[in-house]
């Protein structure tokens, strides 16, 4: 076991080498930095527990984009709180959202009189969330509100109530921290914008 890898600062103050990796390659520009993702999430988790305070809380995850959002911003919940996960599908290009949704994976939580926080990574037409709110409705919680990371409010066809966002972004396709394009870019620790020799052409 490697216990003095756990955790433990290095201290190194050696500057900072900028490399360009596979990875990076896909970035056209950075939006918004890890930081600033870290500094908002924390603000959102004050303001998530103060509004629960006394309930009980169940969060649902849309999957895969808003993982990496939830597991950070339930760190910084300070009342129980239970997960579950959702997987839905629209059907549409790479860059583009439909508007026709599938249920590709249900909860395992029955959300009857329970105090619903929907957990998504972003909002773009709002037609993935508009028709998950409604099938979530359906099934009685006892309230029901969306938490979502980032919204393009120029791309917004359909209404929705979203209580707490993290970031208003322009109408630009956005890759990491969870959002991805064609599955990939995930894992970048930080929000940017596709660069743009990666879009596909007619989008
Ligand atoms: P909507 O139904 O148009 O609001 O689309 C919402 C879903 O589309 C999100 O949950 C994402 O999965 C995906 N999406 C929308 N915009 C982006 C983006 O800029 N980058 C990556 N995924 C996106
Ligand atoms: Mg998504």
């Amino acid at each position: 076991m490697r216990a003095g890898n756990r955790g433990i600062s290095t201290g190194t103050s050696e500057p900072q080498v900028t490399q360009t990796t596979e990875l990076e390659r896909g970035v056209g520009q950075i939006l918004i930095e890890a930081d600033a993702l870290r500094a908002r999430i924390a603000e959102l988790g004050e303001e998530i527990s103060s509004y629960y305070e006394g309930r009980d809380l169940l969060l649902i995850g849309v999957l895969k984009g808003a993982v990496f959002f939830m597991a950070d911003l339930m760190r910084h919940l300070s009342l129980p709180c239970e997960v579950d996960f959702m997987a839905i599908s629209s059907y549409g290009a790479a860059t583009d959202s439909s508007g026709v949704v599938r249920i590709l994976k249900d909860l395992d939580i029955n959300v009857e009189n329970r105090n619903v926080l929907v957990v998504e990574d972003i909002i773009d037409s709002g037609l993935t969330l508009s028709y998950l709110m409604r099938t979530l409705e359906a099934r009685e919680p006892a309230s029901l509100e969306v938490v979502a990371l980032l919204t393009k409010p120029e791309r917004r066809e359909i209404d929705v109530p979203v209580r707490w966002i993290g970031f208003e972004i322009p109408n630009r396709f956005v890759i990491g921290y969870g959002l991805d394009f064609a599955e990939r870019y995930r894992n970048l620790p930080y929000v940017g914008v596709l660069n743009d020799d990666l879009i596909p052409e007619g989008t």
